[in-house]
């Protein structure tokens, strides 16, 4: 076992882990911090995407331990941020979620996609968000969503 000490969602947290332990069985499991979901394990759907040191990270191909000294930020860290908030309304102001399974991964991805530029066209958009798939096809709401939002941010 290897002890790891980690700040999550603005928590310091200290743990033991197994080396091979991934990180989103490490938040599942070990805290509980259930809204990040499980898909493929292999890094393709986007569906455990967290923010690792602010920037996304697929958390079933990333080892807790390797995040030792790191800053972790789950779908649950954002509950008071107005900035997903926003992204939020506007997935369900466009329906962009069905089952909802790929649902807080695509929040993530948003949430740094929206960050990191001002304005994106629609073509740009669903390249960024190519790494988080949606397994009931929800494209479209997903992507008029999202260009809500660079539209918010175009009248600021
Ligand atoms: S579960 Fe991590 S990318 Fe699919
Ligand atoms: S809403 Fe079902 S997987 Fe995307």
């Amino acid at each position: 076992m290897i002890q790891i000490s980690l700040i999550i969602n603005g928590e310091a947290v200290t743990a033991s882990v197994d080396p091979r332990t991934t990180l989103v069985d490490f938040l599942r499991e070990k805290l509980n911090l259930t809204g990040t979901h499980i898909g493929c394990e292999h890094g393709v759907c986007g569906a455990c995407t967290v923010h690792l040191d602010g920037v996304s990270a697929r958390s079933c191909i990333t080892l807790a331990a390797a995040c030792d000294g790191h800053d972790i930020r789950t779908i649950e860290g954002f509950d008071e941020d107005e900035k997903m908030n926003a992204i939020r309304a506007e997935f369900s102001a466009e329906h962009a979620l069905q089952c909802g399974y790929c649902t807080p991964g695509m929040l993530m991805t948003a949430y740094d996609v929206t960050t990191r530029f001002d304005q994106l066209e629609e073509a740009a958009i669903r390249r960024e968000m190519s790494g988080n798939l949606c397994r009931c096809t929800g494209y479209q709401g997903i992507v008029h969503a999202i260009q809500n939002v660079f539209a918010g941010k175009a009248k600021e």
